[in-house]
């Protein structure tokens, strides 16, 4: 007889710069009992450069494929909390690659202006960035976000820990269901 396949548990946080994947994911970790995976460390570690410098060395594009590449490392994790980077949804080879539950944290323009500012880790937001040019981005890639999630949540309206809390119940509920 077959193993019943294994159901894979990871919560896989989504959402634009800003909205906190990588904060509320560090305390799911942490509260929940679940391995903690960040694809931008996975990026930086393996080429031992930080984002910023391998946008301004190599460019956006080879940014994007090593990004392909930390999608599928991270999701060979099981049982683990997955942070993207923002940009993650723009391929659906890479939300192939992140099975799991799938959170989008959502903010609104303003609230991710406030967060973000021009800050210079965000090699996308500096330069020419301005509030226009974040709302432009949010109305882009929110169907996106839509699209891929299992649950979304107004980040903005709550602190990190009561979203990090929020997230592990409905992260019971839906193994609940699917059992
Ligand atoms: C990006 C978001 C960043 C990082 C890179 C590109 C994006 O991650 O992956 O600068 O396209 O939105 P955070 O969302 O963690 O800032």
């Amino acid at each position: 007889m077959q193993n019943p396949p294994v159901m894979n548990s990871n919560i896989v946080l989504i959402g634009m710069m800003g909205c906190g994947k990588t904060t509320v994911g560090e305390i799911i970790s942490e509260i929940g009992g679940l391995s903690f995976v960040d694809t931008d460390t996975l990026i930086e570690s393996r080429v031992q450069m930080t984002v910023p410098q391998i946008f301004e060395k190599h460019g956006e594009p080879y940014f994007r494929a090593l990004e392909t590449e930390a999608a599928k490392q991270a999701g060979s994790h099981t049982n683990a909390v997955i942070a993207t980077g923002g940009g993650m949804i723009l391929s659906a080879d890479n939300m192939k690659h992140l099975r799991g539950f799938v959170v989008y944290l959502r903010c609104e323009a303003w609230q991710l202006y406030e967060r973000v500012g021009d800050d210079p880790n965000r090699p996308l937001l500096s330069g020419t960035f301005n509030k226009n040019f974040l709302e432009n981005m949010l109305a882009t890639r929110e169907p996106l976000y839509k699209l891929y999630s299992n649950f979304i949540i107004n980040a903005g309206e709550h602190k990190a820990d009561e979203l990090a809390k929020i997230i592990l119940k409905e992260h019971a509920l839906d193994k609940q269901r699917l059992e």
